[in-house]
């Protein structure tokens, strides 16, 4: 079984590049199959999701493999599959966004529900009510969906929830379509740019990704492409909460910073000094850290609910109440139990946590039980007193690229074996 150990209280320093998006590499990935030729994706992090796509992709019969330095070829003329096996449906959520590229592309899809992180219940109706307006016929028959589509056709879609994965489904479903299609309510998280910005590099005539009304005109071909992912606004901000907690003067670069104001704003409440350069963002921490008032997670532009945990486990040291409020997802806070056997001082009640801080935490043996979740309790373990030998890195694996490796490069005294 693979550990990390983390013997806290060293503060952190130095610069670090952040890796590329997760979350944008995913859906980007599964869009090279509309274009039935050769990509090249820049800026992929080393992770187990980018990972699971890439074999999904060779399952479907395309070429698809990593290249030194961050670039997945892909090349999707020879896909001849439609189906994707549950092992590898089971491995992340993102597997369900196939289904839009796949559909497209061949008329027909067959894959069990998705797996990935466990928040709570996740299901997909949005995506299979999108695709169905779109023309698709889709039955669920033992955890199976067996889709056919020999047309797809643009139309008006109203989400009832800005879905992230919903709104990357139709936009790959409806980027080859007959006619155009308007997604009203639409996510404006940034990786639905990274995914506009990808579909119209192959030829796609996608716009107002970003905004709450995204429409994309279906376009008869899309030819093969290059593009680089955006970094990874989610990654940078657990490195800017690592030193928030562990405390030191950290550089994060490689950013976009107008993507993680809500993160900053709220580790500047807590007295973290933070300045920005460029595509660089600084955070220094000397003093004690204050309470951040109440968080509470939205979607986008609001604070993201991937940092929720994160930024909980510098709370939990702050010199006072931080209350948070979970929005997005049922159940994400499986960290909790985790903080608390290292001394924290957290109480949960429905969708609100509320933390009050502790003067300290104490290292112990935890699991990481999500993939945010997991990165918390290292970032919990930085800034707490004795060696935390934490577990389940399955989870951090899939999100975070070499995460022991760059913690280490700014000064933690952390090791993996
Ligand atoms: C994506 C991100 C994830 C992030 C989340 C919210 C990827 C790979 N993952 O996940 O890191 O935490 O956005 O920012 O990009 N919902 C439904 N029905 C649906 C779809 C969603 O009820 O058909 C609900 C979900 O259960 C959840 C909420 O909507 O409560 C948000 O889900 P969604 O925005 O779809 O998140 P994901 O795309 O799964």
């Amino acid at each position: 079984m693979s550990a990390i150990t983390i013997t806290g209280g060293k503060p952190l320093h130095g610069s670090v590049r952040v890796q590329g998006s997760k979350n944008s590499v995913l859906p980007i990935l599964a869009a090279t199959i509309l274009c039935g030729g050769p990509c090249e994706i820049h800026n992929c992090p080393g992770l187990l999701d980018v990972d699971t796509s890439v074999r999904i992709l060779r399952h479907l019969g395309c070429e698809a493999a990593r290249a030194p330095a961050g670039t997945v070829a892909a090349d999707t003329a020879g896909m001849g599959r439609f189906d994707i096996p549950e092992s590898l449906m089971r491995e992340m959520r993102s597997s369900v966004v196939f289904l839009g590229a796949i559909l497209s592309r061949a008329g027909e899809a067959v894959m069990s529900q998705p797996g990935g992180c466990d928040l709570g219940p996740r299901p997909i109706d949005l995506h299979i009510a999108a695709l169905r307006q779109m023309g698709a016929e889709i039955r669920e028959e033992g955890g199976f969906l067996y889709c056919k589509a020999p047309k797809l056709t643009g139309c008006d879609i109203h989400l009832s929830f800005p879905s992230v994965g919903a709104t990357e489904n139709i936009m790959l479903a409806a980027a080859r379509a007959d006619g155009t299609t308007r997604v009203f309510n639409a996510a404006k998280e940034p990786e639905i740019e990274d995914l506009q910005a990808f579909l119209n590099a192959m030829g796609g005539r996608v716009t107002g990704a970003g905004s709450s009304t995204v429409i994309i005109e279906g376009v008869g071909q899309l030819s093969g492409a290059g593009h680089a992912v955006i970094p990874d606004r989610i990654a940078a901000a657990t490195l800017l909460t690592a030193a928030a907690s562990a405390g030191g003067d950290v550089e994060v670069t490689g950013t976009r910073p107008e993507d993680l104001a809500t993160v900053m704003s709220v580790l500047e409440k807590a007295g973290c000094g933070i300045t920005q350069n460029g595509d660089a963002v600084r955070l220094r921490r000397d003093g004690a850290l204050r309470p951040m008032g109440r968080v509470r997670t939205m979607p986008h532009p609001g604070f993201p609910t991937d940092a929720q945990a994160p930024v909980m486990a510098a709370a939990c040291r702050a010199e006072g109440v931080t209350m948070f409020s979970e929005r997005i997802f049922e159940s994400r806070y499986g960290h909790v139990g985790e903080l608390l056997r290292m001394g924290a001082d957290i109480q949960v009640d429905g969708h609100v946590a509320v933390v009050r801080g502790v003067p300290k935490l104490y290292g112990a043996g935890v699991c990481a039980t999500d993939l945010r979740g997991g990165a918390a309790l290292a970032v919990a373990a930085l800034g707490a007193e004795g060696e935390t030998e934490l577990t389940g890195l399955q989870h951090i694996d899939r999100g975070y690229e070499r995460f022991a490796e760059v913690l280490a490069s700014l000064g933690a005294e952390i090791k993996r074996r």
